[in-house]
Formats: C-alpha cells, structure tokens, sequence
C-alpha cells in the first residue's frame, strides 16, 4: 500500500464554483493541494473571484486563469504540483494570455523564487493574502508578475462567506482559526501559514446555521490544532473585551452543536498536549458531535517526540487515549505518524509499533519523514535514517495498521447505526453511501431514503475499511428556509 492521506486522495480534483449568475466574465480554473484547510481556503477564493466576475471551467484549454493551491508538507506534494505547472507551461506556450498563478503553502515557502524557476508562473499568493487576489490580477493584466505573501496576525476572512465547491449539498467545512504557533520540529506549516489565530465564534455560529438552514447535516471544524482556540483570551491568559465573554473550544463546539440536534459536528485537527477532558465532555453530551477524534501521535517514543518537539511524552499520549476511552467509549479514533525522523533508531521505531498495538487506532495516516527547508529539524538534526529503512519501517507500520483497521471494521458488523446520507455510492448507482459517526464509510441499498436524510443502518457485512448494510429506518430531511 503506498503512503497516502484522505487530503492527498483529493488532490488535483477540479473545483468548480457554482454560480447562478450569467456573469460573462473571465474563466477561472482551480485546482487544490493538500490538507482540508486548503480546500476550505479555495472556497474562500472561490467567493472573492466571483464577485470579481470570474466563472468557472473545468477545461484549461478555456480558461483565461488558473489556480492551483498548493501544499508544502512533504517534498513529494511540491513534486506533484511542478508536475501541473509543466502541464500548464505547454498549455500557456500556445495561448501566451492566460494567467498561471500559484496560491497557498508553496506560494509561501517559494515566494519570488516561483517566478524565477517556473518562469511562466504570473502569480503568487500566499494564504493571508487572498483578498488581494483581484488587485494583483489586474497588476498581471497590465503586463507585470504580481506577488504578495504577506502573513497577517488577524486574518481569518471571518466575514466571507465561501463558495461551496464540488458539494454534495450534506457536509460542509468551516475554517475556525489559521496558522500554527506550534513550531513542531518537522513541520513547515508554522512558516507557511504564520502565527495562529482564531476566528470570530459568532460568524463561525452564523455559517453553521446558514448552512443547516439550506440543508447542509454535517460541519467540520477546521484548524492546524482546534483544541487552541481562544477568543477574547490572550496567549497570556489575559481578557482583550471584559464585556464580551471568553470562548475556547470546548465552548465552542457546544456553541455548534447547538445549532441544531440534526447538524452533525465533526472537528480536526486536535493536538494531544492540549487536548482537554472538557472536550471530551462536551462530546459525551451532545449525540449530534460525532465520535471521532483525530489524534496525531507521530511517534511511539518519548525521546524522538522530544526532538520533534511536540510537548508530550508517549506517557501523556497515552494517557490522552485513556480519557478518550473513559469517557467516550464509543469514540473512533485515528492519528499520525511519521517514521524514519531524524535520529530514529530500531528500538524507537518499535515503540511506535508498541503504542500503536496498544493504542488500536482506527484509522491511520502514515508518512515517511521528509525533511522540509528552514524547519527546526532541517537546521538542527541530521536526516540520518538511510531511505530504505524509512521505507522498510513505514511498511511495518501500515501492515500493523491494516491488520488494526480491519479488526475494527468488524466489530460494527451485527450492529445498527445511524448514518447522514451524503449521495449515491461511487461504486453503484443502486447504493448509497454515508458515514457512522466513528466516521467510517457505509454503503447500503437506496430504498426510500435521499441524499440529507438520517438513517439507520444494520451492518451486516464489511470490507477492510467500509461497512455494508441494510436501512431499518428512515428519518427525512426537513429544510425549514427554502429560498
Ligand atoms: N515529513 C513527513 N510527514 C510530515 N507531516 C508533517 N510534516 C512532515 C514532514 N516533514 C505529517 C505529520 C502531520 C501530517 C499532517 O503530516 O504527521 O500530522
Ligand atoms: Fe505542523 Fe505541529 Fe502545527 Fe501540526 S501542530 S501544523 S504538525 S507545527
């Protein structure tokens, strides 16, 4: 099995804006990289160029400007990306008018150095700057390269709303802070997407409850670690406004889950220094915040965690884990890890492969380490371990996982669960798919149930990763706001 995430699964899918409008305007094709947090920020984009009068298009051939926002977590992502920027090259040679720009993460990291090596790169926008994004297309249209990478320290396009792209209409995204302060060793996200902050809980509450009104069932909390999220609250601990009240994130995911008890709330990314039993609680008490909790460990070993300077011990971690299965028993849980980082002997590997035996996570993201420039790691610690044994040991890792998962997978077989439809099944157009609140994927025959409904499924058969079963009731979706 090779090395690969949810968010790489997606990558280079066509993102399409979905106006009504007959805007005759220029056309835009967007294409996104990477993590979730990149495909909520193209929807950001997507908002800003359509009022700028762009539509969209799926074939470059027509497209006046592309887009592509891009990731910079591994070496491997930025490959692909130069990839599609060759591509692109021999497109623009004939049609010298279209513009190439380049958002997000290697927007960030390459800055000028874009428009040097992929010389018919035109633009480069890094993720604190979009707003800028009309303007610096009007300065490529008189004939000039345009770049702005400016980090900020409050942005959070608190107020745009995003264009819904490539939507099933069910779940949606919403972004609830930005930027890292976490400076883990490995990690190029803190220089790529600055200095962390959080976004307003009241237009965070408002997008939840605009989209329940159109009859979205589901929102994903977005942010590089959602269990720091703090408004009105310093760093420091010190109130900004007395008169408003403190919000952190136990509070608002209650805020959320508030909204309505048929909107599902599911969250990422947590950070297991500071994941807080609150949380927990909060989940144990509401039934619509779904019982999946993402939990990156990294590494098994304590003194590898230390130079990755994550803040935790492999005992801390696990007693993470042990709180999450006090008090949510229920709870799926999946994580991170990284083998082969810097210094990583055969024992410290093992004691990776010890907690994760222990740990029994559901599901697993697993990556060879690749060293990132100007990280910590890349200024303070030899890429040491040969690329044959990070390959060796990543595979021990995933044949520990698969056995893992699959034994998982099994336990939900003979049992009924309540799943949000979210469209027909890619495979057969006779199926549906949703997913369990653990978050793992079901497939079962359409009967009378629609895409938005709840329903309940008995589970009566599972592939490694996925669930088959029948409907035993259905409870329809009801759009209280028709426009
Ligand atoms: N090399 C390999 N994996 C990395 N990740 C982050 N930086 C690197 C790197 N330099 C992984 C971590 C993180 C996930 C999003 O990507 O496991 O949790
Ligand atoms: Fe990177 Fe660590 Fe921040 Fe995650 S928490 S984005 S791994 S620095």
């Amino acid at each position: 099995m090779e090395e690969k995430t949810i968010d790489e699964n997606r990558q280079g899918e066509y993102l399409m804006i979905d106006t009504p409008t007959q805007v005759v305007g220029r056309k835009l094709l967007l294409e996104s990289y990477g993590c979730q947090m990149n495909f909520s920020d193209s929807e950001i984009v997507a908002s800003i160029l359509s009022e700028a009068g762009f539509s969209t298009t799926r074939d470059p051939e027509e497209a006046d400007l592309i887009l592509l926002n891009t990731c910079a977590i591994r070496d491997n992502a930025e490959q692909r990306v130069r990839g599609r920027l060759d591509y692109f090259r021999s497109i623009k040679k004939r049609k010298p008018e279209m513009v190439v720009g380049v958002l997000g993460c290697m927007a960030e990291r390459l800055r000028e150095k874009l428009l040097e090596e992929e010389k018919l790169v035109d633009l480069v926008v890094g993720p604190d700057a979009y707003r800028d994004l009309p303007n610096l297309i009007d300065q490529v249209d008189t004939g000039q390269k345009a770049v702005n990478v400016l980090l900020s320290r409050e942005e959070t396009y608190a107020e745009i709303t995003p264009v819904r792209l490539n939507s099933n209409g069910i779940t949606a995204f919403i972004s609830i802070m930005r930027g890292c302060d976490n400076m883990c060793s490995f990690c190029v996200v803190p220089f790529t997407r600055g200095r962390e902050r959080s976004r307003d809980p009241k237009s965070i509450v408002k997008e939840a409850q605009d989209l329940f009104n159109i009859g979205y069932r589901e929102v994903t909390l977005l942010g590089q670690n959602v269990d720091s999220y703090k408004w009105n609250i310093t760093n420091k601990g010190e109130i900004v406004n007395p008169d408003e009240p403190t919000v952190n994130f136990a509070q608002l995911m209650e805020m959320v889950a508030l909204v309505s008890p048929d909107l599902r709330v599911r969250f990422s990314t947590s950070h297991p220094k500071d994941m807080t039993d609150d949380v927990l609680h909060v989940m144990a008490k509401y039934e619509n915040i779904c019982n999946y909790i993402h939990l990156p460990v990294q590494s098994g070993n304590s003194e590898v965690l230390k130079r990755m300077n994550r803040g935790y011990s492999r005992e801390w971690y696990l007693q993470r884990i042990d709180a999450i299965k006090r008090i949510l028993p229920d709870a799926a849980i999946s994580t991170d890890i990284i083998s082969g980082f810097c210094g990583e002997t055969e024992e410290q590997h093992q004691d990776t492969i010890s907690l994760m035996k222990e740990v029994q996570y559901d599901l697993a993201y697993m990556f060879k380490y690749s060293e990132r420039p100007k990280t910590l790691a890349e200024r303070k610690y030899e890429d040491d371990v040969p690329e044959e044994i990070k390959g060796r040991r990543l595979k021990e890792i995933i044949d520990v996982q698969m056995e893992c998962s699959a034994i998982r997978t099994k336990t939900y077989v003979g049992q009924v669960h309540r799943v949000l439809v979210e469209g027909t099944s890619k495979k057969s157009d006779q199926h549906y798919q949703g997913r369990i609140s653990q978050n793992v994927v079901a497939i079962f025959p359409k009967g009378d149930a629609k895409p938005g409904d709840y329903v309940d499924v008995l589970v009566n058969d599972c592939t490694a990763v996925t669930l088959l079963g029948e409907i035993t009731a259905v409870y329809p979706r009801v759009i209280a706001a028709q426009n």
